[in-house]
């Protein structure tokens, strides 16, 4: 099937991957196998992004409260990264896609971290497609780790104890050389932000599926980018000023 053609590309794509349990018992299937399944929609999904020329692709795959799951299950999850990392880096680097993580990642397990930096450094090159696991990630614990970076650099004279840019402040976030994210997918039907990329998101467009992320499809995807193209981004601004802004200057040659 050829590509879809989009009036325009988000630069960033940021998903929220839900719905991984439901889609398991709903086949009477234990949980696991949900994430199981889950890996494979995320294989699929990078390669789909990739294809539609997204740039970012940050997915939600380890929040700081999933710690709060049973042990078996949180066990599982990180084996399966540390699978999905042996088995995918090769595809990594023959796509060019640069891995990045976002979160406390030094509190997970060591097999997973040593897998981690070596995709990282495999990949580190490419510049044209990023890839970025958000893992043991939240946004308010990624709140305290900047204004605690944010803290050291005003005491060592780094930053001045006058300057209260936005920018200042975003350059001690995880996502610091990161664009913010334009388009935020959650799949499983449900609405909420579940504290991930709370301050970067505060532009993006939101768009809810009723699909569990293991049957997160291609069509899917590209449904969702058409929706963010039928949406108006005003950044603040007035619906009016973004048509005179859009409208040829009347009277010029
Ligand atoms: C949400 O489904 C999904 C997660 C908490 C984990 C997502 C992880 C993966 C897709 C696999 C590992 C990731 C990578 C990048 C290899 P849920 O369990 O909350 O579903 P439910 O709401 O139906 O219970």
């Amino acid at each position: 099937m050829a590509d879809p053609t989009f009036a325009h590309v988000p630069r960033h794509v940021a998903i929220i991957m839900d719905g991984n349990g439901r889609w398991a018992q709903q086949r009477g299937l234990p949980r696991v196998e949900g994430h199981r399944r889950g890996v494979e929609t995320v294989r699929k999904t990078i390669e789909t992004a990739r294809d539609f020329g997204i740039e970012y692709l940050t997915l939600y795959a380890f929040s700081v409260e999933n710690w709060r799951r049973p042990e078996d299950e949180v066990g599982a999850l990180m084996n399966l990264l540390e699978y999905f990392l042996k088995k995918e880096t090769k595809t990594l680097i023959k796509n060019r896609v640069r891995l990045r993580t976002i979160g406390r990642t030094q509190d997970l397990p060591a097999k997973v971290r040593r897998e981690l930096d070596r995709t990282i450094e495999a990949t580190a090159d490419f510049t044209e497609h990023t890839l970025v696991l958000a893992l043991n990630y939240g946004s308010r614990t990624e709140v305290v780790d900047a204004a605690q970076s944010f803290a050291a650099a005003v005491q060592s004279g780094e930053i001045s104890p006058d300057d209260k840019s936005w920018e200042a402040f975003a350059r001690r976030l995880y996502t610091h050389d990161i664009p913010d994210p334009d388009l935020v997918i959650r799949t499983s039907g449900e609405t909420r932000v579940s504290n991930f990329l709370l301050l970067q998101a505060a532009y993006a467009e939101f768009v809810f599926l009723p699909s569990f992320w293991p049957d997160f499809s291609r069509d899917e995807f590209a449904q969702a980018i058409e929706e963010f193209n039928r949406r108006e981004r005003r950044f603040g601004r007035t619906g009016d000023q973004l048509t005179a802004a859009a409208a040829p200057v009347s009277g010029a040659s």
